[in-house]
């Protein structure tokens, strides 16, 4: 790891490098730290010296754009990355290079904290660096603290302030909504500010997701170029700002939103910003996700490195509409199946107010007598004779009015007094900045595992965002409203931790009404998303190609469902890639399906570590031809699965489709190629053998067509 090149007096040099990156910041003539570079590593590090005079970084009108973290008040012009109010009413900041020290914390990872300082008022801010070498990934963060008379505001606080001089930029961004996530759009980028945000608190990524890809010079494309791709992980408000100056460099300030969230900070308390995240790629999109994805299952996702359970849910087999009876013969299905788990979704709860719809009985976590009069501990037991695990459903973040809870705890719920309740879905929020919420939260799930040991998964569902934003608890304590927001997610996390101190490994998966919630910062307490309530598995190969960007197939739950009446291989196959899962009725099921599923089932249990483990080559998008084609390779490149979906078939034009040209395989060595999950026989592909040179030279044709519209391949090394 490079350190400080020139002397403090004069000027400083920090290189913050990674394995194919350097970030480098300098500090100019009056010790303001200013970022000079973003790019491939230079070869000599006294090189880094001589980078400065090659650009125009101060303009005569605007002065600098390129501050490290660009204070308001004083000499900027551009949108700051920090605006305080102090003690005494100024609202002027300047900030000084005081120090800056770099720990390596291991063989791979490294942390540089930089101390800037205000010369007139005691305000310190910290910019911290973690450095992920072999993954290139880059996590950025500060710490803000003073030690003024009294109290101060923070009206504005980024994580990360990026400078970027590349001249062309093209942005992807990721917005949706309910059965629509994250569907991208990438603009090139032109003079004046873009911005990206979320105002709607609690699962705040269901319309505009904090994902994004920043590609330099050119387009984004899977194999070349260099790109960014990145998220600020933060699960409430967040904004990224992309903003082009006149010279055509790119300033990029990302964080919590500071839309009605100006913070109160006392005297020598730190206020720390959430991480952005990125790995930089200068082969594409494609080693930018692997990278990401390597990173993500070693450093961040709960037990990222560790199995996963296939499960079979109730949903939307059942709805609301079940008993102990029905939930029993469904534990068969399951067992007949082939799955770890049967999943209990909504419904089980509630006796004043039962849960029988959406409307009533969300905070009474005590299970519906009529619906389960043995309780979930007699399903438990009935679940193991079947030889599969019970998990449950939860949302324990909201409640009805309908509901004991709100009977008892009005004062719990996030409402404006003297105004209407907003519901979304017939719920409320609960005030999560409130610690006796933050301890019921924590016994909801606590209560469960302590009455039934054996419970091996949770689903926690977050379905509504935040209307009427107002905290009883903030202004019974008298603290500021413009709080809110920031502490109904720094409350969630407390929760969390607490649960996670506890319980470590049990696996929970994260669920917003959809994908309204799946950010990096939750996934350290989660092993697991729900992507979409939409499973229409058409819709889901786009989905699930969105999401690949960023998240690592281990993550991302896909159940069969009968959503749409596409063939059930077709539904199994695109499931295949993640997490497994199953929403059905099983004794719906023809002897040909049920024969079928356990078969396709088998076989995902053979090949799952490549999915959860392995590196994903995407081949060819569906964005850009009628099909998707994808592959994931284990990491001595000895096996492989292959995966083509048709999206579209228009003209029956795929039966004129050329090969599909595999990647990351060996090239010298040779490969048997399969193909399984058949369910007509008589247009399987013949197994054969081909080396790998051929399959990454030539490809392999698959012959996808409206009668055969997936393909599932499993690729073995011949030794
Ligand atoms: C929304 C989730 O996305 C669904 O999977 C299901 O759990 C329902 N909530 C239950 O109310």
């Amino acid at each position: 790891m490079l350190n400080t090149i020139g002397a403090r007096a004069q000027k400083t040099i920090i290189p913050i490098v990674s394995k194919n990156n350097a970030l480098v910041l300098q500090t100019d003539k009056d010790q303001r730290l200013r970022t000079i570079y973003f790019g491939e590593p230079l070869v000599d590090v006294e090189d880094y010296k001589s980078v400065y005079g090659m650009y125009r970084f101060n303009d005569g009108h605007i002065g600098i754009t390129n501050a490290a973290y660009t204070p308001a008040g004083t000499w900027n012009m551009s949108t700051p990355a920090i605006q305080v109010k102090h003690a005494d009413g100024n609202r002027s900041l300047e900030l000084i290079y005081e120090s800056h020290q770099v720990q390596q914390l291991d063989a791979n990872v490294s942390l540089t904290s930089i101390v800037l300082k205000d010369p007139v008022y005691p305000l310190q801010v910290t910019m911290y660096y973690k450095v992920y070498a072999n993954e290139d990934v880059f996590e950025q963060w500060t710490e803000i603290k003073h030690e003024e008379k009294k109290s101060i505001q923070l009206e504005r606080y980024s994580s990360a302030n990026m400078y970027f001089t590349n001249k062309d930029f093209y942005l992807t961004t990721f917005s949706g909504t309910w059965a629509k996530e994250l569907e991208p759009d990438e603009i090139k980028l032109t003079r004046g500010i873009k911005t990206f945000e979320s105002k709607l608190g609690t699962r705040a990524l269901l319309l505009q997701s904090p994902n994004f890809i920043l590609s330099f010079n050119q387009p984004a494309s899977e194999n070349e170029g260099s790109v960014m791709v990145g998220q600020i992980a933060w699960s409430g408000n967040f904004k990224l700002d992309f903003e082009v100056d006149g010279y055509d460099n790119l300033r990029f300030l990302s964080g919590i939103n500071d839309y009605n969230s100006e913070y109160t900070l006392q005297k020598g308390k730190i206020f720390k910003t959430p991480s952005l995240i990125y790995t930089v790629s200068h082969n594409g999109t494609g080693l930018a996700s692997r990278n990401l994805h390597a990173w993500a299952r070693k450093y961040q996702v709960l037990d990222g490195e560790g199995e996963r359970l296939t499960l079979l849910n109730n949903w939307e087999a059942t709805y609301f509409d079940f008993d102990q009876e029905k939930l029993v013969e469904l534990f068969k299905g399951a067992k007949e199946l082939g799955v770890d788990l049967f999943l209990l979704d909504d419904g089980w709860f509630g006796n004043k107010h039962p849960r029988n719809a959406p409307n009533a009985g969300l905070g009474d976590w005590e299970e519906n007598k009529k619906k389960l009069p043995d309780g979930i501990g007699y399903l438990v037991k009935e679940a193991r004779k079947e030889g599969v695990k019970f998990g449950i459903w939860i949302e324990p973040e909201m409640v009805n009015p309908k509901s004991e809870l709100y009977e008892k705890h009005p004062d719990w719920v996030v409402q404006q007094p003297n105004r209407p309740q907003v519901k979304m879905r017939s719920q409320l929020v609960l005030d999560l900045a409130n610690p006796e919420v933050q301890d019921y939260v924590f016994n909801v799930v606590d209560r469960l595992f302590t009455e039934n040991p054996d419970l091996a998964f949770i689903k926690w569902d977050c379905n509504s965002i935040v209307y009427n934003a107002y905290s009883p608890y903030l202004a019974k304590k008298g603290l500021p409203q413009s709080h809110y927001y920031v502490e109904y997610v720094q409350g969630l996390y407390k929760a969390l931790e607490r649960i996670r101190a506890k319980y470590k490994k049990v696996p929970m998966m994260l669920c917003a009404g959809g994908g309204g919630r799946g950010d990096y910062a939750l996934l350290k307490y989660f092993t697991e998303f729900w992507p979409s309530d939409n499973t229409d598995p058409q819709e889901r190969v786009y989905m699930q190609w969105n999401y690949s960007y960023f998240y690592p197939s281990i993550t991302t739950d896909n159940h069969v469902t009968n959503w749409s009446d596409c063939s059930l291989k077709y539904k199994v196959d695109v499931a295949c890639m993640g997490k497994l899962g199953f929403d059905i009725e099983t004794d719906k099921l023809s002897e040909k399906e049920m024969a079928f599923c356990k078969k396709a089932i088998g076989h995902y249990h053979g090949y799952k570590n490549i999915i959860w483990h392995g590196d994903l080559y995407r081949l060819v998008s569906p964005f850009e031809a009628p099909f998707a084609a994808l592959m994931y390779v284990n990491k001595d490149k000895s096996r492989a699965i292959f995966f083509e979906y048709l999206v579209n078939d228009r003209h029956g034009e795929m039966k004129s489709t050329s090969p599909i040209v595999l990647n990351g395989l060996h090239a010298d060595k040779k490969y048997r190629v399969k193909e399984i999950n058949v369910f007509n026989e008589k247009n399987v592909l013949s197994e054969k053998i081909y080396s790998g040179d051929f399959l990454m030279k030539v490809g392999l044709n698959t012959k996808l067509e409206k009668r055969k519209p997936s393909v599932v391949l499993e690729i073995q090394e011949i030794k």
